[in-house]
Formats: structure tokens, C-alpha cells, sequence
């Protein structure tokens, strides 16, 4: 596939070639993937953050948060919890810190989870994720040591002009490149992704996008919609060149099949950010080509003030309530748990 066929999955106005397509990806999952979906427990366990993305809601300049951490014993208890419900694996998620503090706390809490999720069920422990921004080579190599094996870091778009436009002066594209690579360095599986439907982002800029997820060898994908967050400055650009919730959902589940048409072997997240547009938006997404779920065990008390935009879903909903929440939709949507296992993207199996 090249640019232009990408393209013209992002851009087809005609709604039975979409269809084909459509099942085209999800033939391409289940010949490459097989059946299973797979759920990351997503603990969002701080909401403390140094940089000042214009479009996220936990920015540091935003001074309307409430600013959380959450306890060691908390964290662990909610990463058990997910290994006693079978999930396999967790995703430790959090705004970004580069103090040693932080750098610390997380090797501290990855460690302690890996060693008391061991059960017979799970002899190595749960899979850990990392997802925690940007750091320096050697903190990566710190994380994958203390036992996180899998790091996302989404680029969030690979044109420079947008990427400038949504960040300060300080955080730069090519830094973002780089860590991309640190952290494959350093021994991660690492996963990547981009927000669809900026303000001003064009077709072209995704299909880009895509090219650059296969050139850096990506091994999983986690993409959703751009939401906007009422206090963020992106918010005052409402007005130009906005899609509808409509268009960016449906540009979204065009790029999850995208992405699954050209990477074919990767593990491709179905982002919560679905569901905040469409109420079944993320089983929609396993139907275009999605094979992983992250359901919420970030504590119900705090689940409010990790809001990176408006209308985020499931914000009361308990653990158990979002586990069989979940089971009916994976159901409904004709695919199987894969339970007890970290469920690996093929990718990163066949590599090695
Ligand atoms: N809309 C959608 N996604 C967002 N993110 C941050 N802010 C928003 C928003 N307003 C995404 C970014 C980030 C991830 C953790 O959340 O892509 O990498």
C-alpha cells in the first residue's frame, strides 16, 4: 500500500467500498491476530504533569485540576485486582515527570507489582505497559529493568508544523523520534499513535503518519479522536477547520483499518476516546481492526481529575462494573477474551 491507497481509505466517500474495506481489515486482524481481544487494566495513577500541550486537559497551566497521586498500596492493589479478573496485563499511565522522585516511584511500584502478581496462572507476573512520557535513555532502561516490558509514547502527529502548533517552544519532534527509538533500545515493545481530527490536520498528514508507523517498526498502535477540553487553549480554535464528533470518529475507525490493512501483525488499541463520541464506539473499533481494550481501574475518587478531554466515558463506573460491561461487548461483537496472558502484538513475537 502506498500513500495514495491510504489516502483514498481516509477520503472514500463511498460508503460500500468503506464496507469492504471495512471487512477487509477485519479479515486481515483475524488471519493475522486471531480471534482475541486483549484488555490492559489502565490505572491513571497521577495526574501531575510538567509540559503544556495546548490540547490536553491535565496541561500544567491548567489550574482548575485538582492534582493527584496515588498511593503505592492503591496502584498495587487495582494492578491485582486486574491479575485476579484474568486481564494479564496493566497500563501504568500518568502526566509527565522527569524528577527522580517520580523516576524512582515508578521503577518502585513496577517492581512491586511484577513480583506480587506472580501466580500459577501467571508464573512471570502481569505485563506491564508503561506509559509516562518522555524520559532520557537510561530512565528507560531503569523501567524495563525494575520489569515494565511494553512503553507507549504517541507521537501525536509526525507533521512539524502541526506538531509545532499543538506544543510550547520546548518539546520538539525530533526529541519525540528519538525517545521512539531510546525506548526500542532499551528492550521495550513500544507503541505509539496519533490523535485524529486536530484542528487543520489533513488526510495527507495521517496517511504520513501511518508510513511513519511501519517505517519505525511499531509494535502497537493507540489512536482515538481528538476531543476538545474547555480549558485548554487548542478549545479557542473550535471554529477552525473543525470536523464534526461525527467525522473525526468516523476518520478514526478509517485510520484503525488503515493501520491494520498496512501493519497487519500489530496489536491496535480500541482508544476509550471512541466511546466518548459513540456510546459503542470502541466495539466498533474491534470491528474495523482493534484487538486490544483498556478497561478503567483508575479509582472512581480520582477518575474525574484525569480528564485530558471533555465528556471522557465510564467516569463512575467501578472496576466490576466496567469488566462485565466489556464482556457483553466483546461478546456482541463476535470476538473472545484472551485471558491470563499479556497478549503480545504478533509483531513484536515474530521478531524475535
Ligand atoms: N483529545 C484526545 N486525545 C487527547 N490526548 C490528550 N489530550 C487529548 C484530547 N484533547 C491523548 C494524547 C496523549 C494521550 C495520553 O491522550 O494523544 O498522548
Amino acid at each position: 500500500m502506498n500513500k495514495n491507497d491510504l489516502i483514498h481509505i481516509l477520503a472514500t466517500p463511498d460508503r460500500l467500498e468503506l464496507e469492504r474495506i471495512r471487512g477487509a481489515a477485519e479479515e486481515t486482524l483475524l488471519r493475522c491476530c486471531g480471534n482475541k481481544v486483549y484488555f490492559r487494566g489502565l490505572i491513571e495513577f497521577s495526574n501531575l504533569c510538567d509540559n503544556d500541550c495546548l490540547y490536553c486537559g491535565i496541561r500544567k497551566s491548567n489550574r482548575r485540576v485538582a492534582r493527584y497521586v496515588l498511593t503505592k498500596e492503591k496502584i498495587i492493589e487495582a494492578a491485582l485486582w486486574c491479575g485476579e479478573q484474568g486481564y494479564g496485563s496493566v497500563v501504568l499511565q500518568s502526566g509527565e515527570r522527569c524528577d527522580e522522585k517520580f523516576i524512582g516511584f515508578v521503577e518502585e511500584i513496577v517492581a512491586a507489582i511484577k513480583d506480587k502478581s506472580r501466580t500459577p496462572a501467571m508464573p512471570e507476573g502481569l505485563g506491564i505497559t508503561l506509559s509516562v512520557g518522555e524520559q532520557s535513555e537510561a530512565t528507560y532502561r531503569r523501567f524495563f529493568a525494575a520489569g515494565a516490558h511494553r512503553y507507549l509514547l504517541r507521537i501525536e502527529t509526525t507533521s512539524p508544523e502541526l506538531y509545532k502548533r499543538l506544543h510550547p517552544a520546548n518539546m520538539r519532534l525530533p526529541d519525540r523520534i528519538e525517545s521512539l527509538n531510546a525506548l526500542r533500545r532499551a528492550g521495550f515493545q513500544v507503541g505509539t499513535g496519533v490523535m485524529i481530527g486536530l484542528p487543520g490536520q489533513t488526510v495527507e498528514q495521517l496517511a504520513d503518519d501511518l508510513l511513519f508507523f511501519r517505517d519505525i517498526d511499531i509494535d502497537m498502535i493507540g489512536m482515538g479522536p481528538y476531543i476538545m477540553h474547555h480549558d485548554t487553549p487548542l478549545s479557542a480554535w473550535r471554529d477552525v477547520h473543525e470536523r464534526t464528533a461525527a467525522d473525526r470518529f468516523d476518520l478514526a475507525l478509517r485510520m484503525i483499518a488503515a493501520a491494520r490493512l498496512l501493519l497487519e501483525d500489530v496489536n491496535i488499541a480500541a482508544a476509550t476516546a471512541l466511546q466518548a463520541i459513540d456510546p459503542e464506539g470502541r466495539e466498533k473499533a474491534l470491528s474495523w481492526g482493534a484487538n486490544i481494550i483498556m478497561p478503567q481501574l483508575t479509582p472512581t475518587e480520582v477518575r474525574h481529575d484525569y480528564q485530558l478531554y471533555d465528556g471522557k466515558p465510564c467516569l463512575d463506573e467501578s472496576a466490576d462494573q466496567c469488566r462485565s460491561c466489556l464482556q457483553i461487548r466483546i461478546a456482541g461483537a463476535g470476538r473472545e477474551i484472551g485471558y491470563d496472558s499479556w497478549g503480545d502484538s504478533r509483531h513484536a513475537i515474530n521478531k524475535r
